[in-house]
């Protein structure tokens, strides 16, 4: 038999990690995580643990900076990966806007390291977590790989580059396989509720504002603008369940036996809007608490509508998002109603 293949997957502490972690040990992988738990916590390891059994074995931490080289190294010589799965990052678009050199930084240095590392050691296959704030405002709907690219803040002018910088290793060195994967906006949880996302600090992303509401950490929502040419005049967005983004990164992984793949982009999304009012709604009936909300204006920089053409990840991927609105929100809930502080306190883990 043959040995499992060993992934690396930085920053697989966090959200959209920890879920895809426990897919790879589920699908029989090895996978090896680092992550400095800068927006995460090693409980969430901890569960992941849990719930994969006997698979758990296949799993290893380590607390370390994708930035400290020498520490990465180390790791490489230790262990031969056969891909690597690149999650870590900053996200908060607000802070980037605020401290540019931090998510430069972070996002930039911690990509070419992780790279150079990666190129020494022979490991030249490679997942980026790319996003729709590559689109910017689209001019139509739904956005296929192939639109105009740009960049409205920091964060985002991160992932541009890095894409960039991963399509001038491709061509310089075709023996490299990138898949770049355009998330557009996860939310939901493990159906389990053992895992879900614990954002530090007050969130910024809807769904995360809108479980703090619910468990009565904030006391109201404010809906940014009313006003836009959509459905009910609330900004309309992909939602995608946070599991079948981690089973669009095992399908990823897949199409490395491809011998044609080089440097790729897909979109991981529903191919479905849902205006902000839509969500609140769903989000409601599921937890069956009212939301309070504040109509208020536009948030800058904010594009009004934008949601995935699914046809390339469905054709070339053989992979699509399976569950709706209705489960996304059952499944946020579940996470919240049993951990409403999150990773914070093991002990508030209602069973
Ligand atoms: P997250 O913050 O939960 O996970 C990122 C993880 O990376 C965290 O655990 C953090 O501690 C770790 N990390 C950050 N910098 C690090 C460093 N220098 N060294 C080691 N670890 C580091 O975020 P997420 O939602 O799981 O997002 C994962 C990736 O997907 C990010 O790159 C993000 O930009 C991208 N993405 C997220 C979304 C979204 O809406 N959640 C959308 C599009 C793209
Ligand atoms: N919104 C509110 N109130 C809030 C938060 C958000 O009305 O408190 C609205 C926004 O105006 C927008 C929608 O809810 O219309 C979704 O907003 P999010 O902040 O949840 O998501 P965005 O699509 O604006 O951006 C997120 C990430 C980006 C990422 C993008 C696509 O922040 O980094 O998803 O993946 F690029």
């Amino acid at each position: 038999m043959e040995p499992p293949l060993c992934i690396l997957v930085t920053g697989g502490a966090g959200y959209i990690g920890s879920h895809t972690v426990l897919q790879l040990l589920l699908d029989g992988y090895k996978a090896v995580v680092v992550d400095n738990l800068d927006n995460s916590s090693e409980v969430a390891i901890n569960r992941v643990q849990e719930l994969a059994g006997d698979r758990a074995l296949n799993l290893s931490f380590h607390k370390m900076d994708i930035r400290d080289k020498p520490a990465l190294e180390k790791l490489f010589a230790s262990t031969k990966f056969d891909a690597v799965i690149h999650f870590a990052g900053l996200k908060a678009v607000g802070e980037s806007v605020e401290k540019p050199l931090m998510y430069y930084n972070n996002n930039i240095i911690g990509t070419l390291t992780l790279l150079q590392v990666m190129t020494a050691y022979g490991c030249k296959k490679l997942v980026f977590s790319s996003s729709a704030t590559v689109y910017g405002s689209p001019k139509e709907v739904p956005c296929t790989e192939e639109f105009p690219l740009s960049a409205v803040n920091p964060y985002g002018r991160t992932k541009l580059m890095i894409e960039e910088i991963c399509r001038d290793i491709y061509s310089s060195d075709p023996d490299w396989k990138i898949l770049l994967l355009r998330f557009f906006n996860p939310i939901g949880a493990h159906p389990s509720g053992k895992i879900g996302e614990d954002p530090h600090g007050i969130p910024n992303n809807l769904m995360p504002f809108l479980q703090q509401v619910a468990v009565g950490r904030q006391p109201k929502l404010q809906v940014y603008g009313t006003d836009y040419s959509t459905k009910d005049g609330t900004g309309v967005r992909d939602y995608i369940h946070v599991v079948d983004l981690a089973d669009g990164h095992a399908a990823a992984l897949r199409k490395f036996s491809d011998p044609k793949i080089g440097c790729e982009v897909y979109n991981l999304g529903t191919g479905k809007g849902t205006s902000v009012l839509e969500l609140v709604s769903a989000f409601e009936k599921a937890s069956g608490k009212k939301i309070p909300m504040e109509k208020t204006g536009r948030r800058r920089g904010d594009a009004e509508i934008i949601y995935a053409s699914t046809a390339k990840a469905e054709r070339e991927l053989n992979w699509k998002a399976k569950y709706g609105l209705e489960e996304m929100c059952r499944d946020q809930w579940n996470w919240a109603s049993k951990n409403p502080k999150g990773y914070q306190n093991e002990d508030d883990v209602v069973n």
